[in-house]
């Protein structure tokens, strides 16, 4: 699968690159293609030390929206709107939102759009044929960026078009130890979304880092 990632630079996109490029194209996609390249480079030299694959490329957000068959958009909520309004060509392309609207104060609070979640908010600003599945939420950056260590987490997936909620499922059930769940139609996605702000105040509140899931 050719996947592209916008924002591609981030704390997850990184590490996201480096996991997904070892099995599949990816292009690391910036509003700066510099900043893209000095992450590509950092891919590639982790990899290399470790003799593992690593298929990347630097591109700008547009190319990276271009060049994919699964498109991630790894931006902060607060940057949404201002980078879908530059970007266009998603007809028929997966889009995986692992986007979650929260606040930290005195701990974090989930913050979601009035349409009920960052998912259902981004439904509304593409066209009708990307399929949008929302994956990724509850895993910390740190944890995708750790290369050396495996991923055993679970990844709920969700989605209202069945074959491309597969697709991303397969790509996750790669990647790792992740093992993906079907959690439903892409209503769900709040509860998806408002998982990461309880995991991160556990964390908080009972001193653990980067705290993920596992369904059993
Ligand atoms: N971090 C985590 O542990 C984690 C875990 C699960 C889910 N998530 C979700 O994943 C998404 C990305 O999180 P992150 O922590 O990786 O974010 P981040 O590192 O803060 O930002 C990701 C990328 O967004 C782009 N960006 C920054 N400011 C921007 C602006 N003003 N306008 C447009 N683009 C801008 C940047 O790319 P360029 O400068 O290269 O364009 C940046 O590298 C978020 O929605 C978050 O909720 C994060």
């Amino acid at each position: 699968v050719k996947i592209g990632i916008v924002g591609g630079t981030g704390r997850i996109g990184e590490g996201m690159a480096m996991r997904l490029s070892r099995i599949h194209d990816v292009l690391i996609g910036s509003r700066d293609e510099e900043k893209a390249r000095c992450t590509c480079e950092i891919c590639l030299k982790e990899a290399s030390e470790r003799g593992i694959p690593c298929r990347v490329t630097w591109v700008s957000n547009q190319e990276a929206v271009d060049g994919s068959e699964v498109i991630i958009l790894a931006i902060p909520y607060k940057h949404l709107d201002a980078t879908m309004s530059v970007l266009h060509g998603f007809e028929g392309k997966i889009v995986i939102s692992p986007i979650n609207p929260m606040e930290k104060k005195e701990f974090f609070i989930y913050v979601p759009p009035a349409e009920g979640s960052a998912a259902l908010y981004l439904r509304t600003l593409l066209p009708g044929s990307a399929r949008l599945c929302v994956a990724f939420n509850n895993i910390a950056g740190n944890r995708w960026r750790d290369i050396d260590k495996e991923l055993e987490y679970s990844v709920a997936v969700c989605g209202d078009d069945a074959e491309s909620k597969q697709i991303v499922m397969d790509m996750i059930d790669q990647i790792s130890l992740m093992k993906s769940y079907d959690a439903g139609p892409l209503s769900i996605s709040p509860a998806i979304e408002g998982l990461t702000p309880l995991l991160n105040n556990i964390g908080k509140c009972n001193r653990m880092k980067d705290v993920g899931v596992k369904f059993v």
